[in-house]
């Protein structure tokens, strides 16, 4: 039977994020046709949903397209990898024309999304578009970065932007409603065009790496208020509750309250957290980030720290045998406990601010790396709702890059200089505690040597290089010649003269 093409926008995948965002879509009055490999599926979603835009049920991918006004979109919200070429593959095969737009909303690889935007170039337009802020965001107002062919950008901006999260145009604060059929009207869209091809893709990773850093700063925190002063879930949830007014206010330490103030559903008493096995699992995006930061040189050791300190809670069973024969000091102090509440809070903070410089740093190398063109104010500006990582200081790393979009590190903003002086003396101390007391903070350590090295004139890096030249004539620069002037000694031959290395 010939479909009539009146549907506004297509959706394949249909597990619980692609129903979400379909339904979001048709909140805001678009008529979704939907599609899913299990046709079951499809049938039970199209059944039960009756959303203000409508749903339309495709059996077939042809069905899909053929629903579908021009120039089409269909959005994927298929697992990352080899199913979005096989889908697409199937959409244009099923009659999708040079301009229809397939917007791939999974967390893909950035250079996948270059690469298939190519592929696919002449058959459809393949765009991408990170989608941040779980089920519930996608249901009612997810963080969306997209990037991909700017042509195509015009059709899908005003989806885009009906669909995202929305903020106070003033404060910047969320405006959220979870009532379905009743989205928020008014405020500023969380989603802004980053650039072409992988850009959104991109910027949704760097997201991604600092989620990974946020979260893992959070658990530090925790693992020392119950390690150093025995608080309990009750107590960590009001702890959580308190940092949540000010400066952390953040989803993350939102349902952290939540999660502390959790009883367990099985045991008559008790809290669930403390039955959750510590064992981390991730689906790769934190790697993916801390593998660029490598490959570019860019120093974003807190965020690969963050991953690697889910690869150790992962070894939970050599752990278990680990913690019967090595040894460690008591958790002895004799710290206050008010004061080292806050120490901890201000550590936290600090830290914070180390791990959003390393995302944004990465992000200025990852543009001239791959020759777009970010607007970090905007990128800063998307994240402030819907997204995992949406917090009240976003405003804050905004209105920095407002001052100064080339600002170079976020350190060096004059907001952020001083609040890192205000907590870096608290910060130190539960650094200097966590050694002593042999707790594993390794975010907070590593946020904290980032910042040391970064403020540091001179690192001991010149004996790096004179190793280096001793034992492989890798040469070095001197202090007193200009930078790209390079030497190299025979550091066993003594009198042996230096000699200048003219590079090709
Ligand atoms: C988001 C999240 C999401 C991610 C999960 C799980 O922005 O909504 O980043 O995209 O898939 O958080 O990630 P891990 O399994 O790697 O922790």
């Amino acid at each position: 039977m010939a479909r009539e093409a009146t549907a506004d926008v297509g959706l394949i995948g249909l597990a619980v994020m692609g129903q979400n965002l379909a339904l979001n879509l048709a909140d805001h009055g678009y008529r979704v046709a939907v599609f899913n490999r299990t046709t079951e599926v499809m049938k039970h979603f199209v059944a039960t949903e009756k959303p203000p835009g409508g749903l339309v049920g495709c059996e077939t991918v042809q069905e899909l397209v053929a629903s579908l006004a021009r120039p089409r979109k269909v959005i994927l919200l298929v697992k990352a990898g080899p199913a979005v070429d096989e889908v697409t593959k199937e959409l244009i095969e099923a009659g999708m024309e040079p301009d229809d737009i397939v917007v791939d909303c999974g967390n893909s690889l950035w250079t996948d999304t270059i690469r298939r935007e190519k592929e696919y170039a002449g058959r459809c337009k393949f765009f991408g578009s990170g989608v941040s802020g779980g089920e519930v965001g996608a249901r009612f107002g997810p963080s969306l970065m997209p990037g991909g062919d700017p042509d195509s950008w015009k059709h899908l901006e005003p989806i885009w932007k009906a669909i995202a999260a929305k903020v106070d145009e003033k404060t910047g604060r969320p405006i959220e409603s979870y009532a379905p059929g009743k989205p928020v009207v008014g405020g500023v869209p969380c989603t802004t065009y980053l650039g072409p091809n992988g850009a959104g893709h991109y910027v949704k990773m760097v997201h991604n790496g600092i989620e990974y850093i946020d979260m893992q700063l959070i658990a530090e925190a925790y693992t020392l208020l119950t390690n150093l002063l025995g608080m309990k879930p009750p107590e960590l949830s009001e702890v959580f509750d308190r940092w949540n007014d000010g400066d952390l206010d953040s989803y993350l330490i939102q349902i952290t309250r939540d999660i502390f103030a959790q009883h367990d559903p099985v045991h008559q008493e008790g809290y669930l957290v403390d039955y959750v096995l510590d064992a981390a699992g991730q689906k790769g995006t934190g790697k993916w980030t801390s593998v660029n930061a490598l490959d570019m040189g860019i120093p974003a050791s807190s965020i690969a720290e963050a991953v690697f300190a889910r690869c150790m809670s992962a070894l939970k069973e050599e752990r278990v045998v680990a913690s019967k024969h090595l040894d460690g000091p008591r958790r002895a102090h004799d710290e206050r406990r008010d004061e080292l509440v806050a120490a901890i809070r201000d550590a936290l903070y600090c830290s914070k601010i180390c791990a959003y410089a390393q995302g944004f740093e990465l992000m200025r190398e990852g543009e001239k790396e791959y020759g777009w063109s970010f607007d970090f104010a905007a990128i800063a500006g998307i994240f402030r709702g819907g997204c995992i990582i949406r917090a009240r200081f976003l405003q804050k790393i905004m209105e920095a890059y407002s001052r100064d979009n080339g600002l170079v590190n976020l350190l060096l903003d004059p907001y952020f200089g001083d609040q890192i002086q205000k907590g870096q003396r608290s910060w130190r101390k539960v650094v200097a505690l966590a050694a002593t007391t042999g707790i594993a903070a390794p975010a907070f350590m590593s946020a904290l040597a980032y910042y040391d090295g970064y403020r540091s004139e001179r690192l001991p890096a010149n004996l790096l290089q004179a190793q280096r030249d001793y034992f492989g004539a890798h040469t070095y620069e001197r202090t007193d010649a200009p930078r790209g002037t390079f030497f190299h000694l025979d550091w066993t031959a003594p009198g042996r003269p230096q000699v200048e290395i003219r590079r090709p």
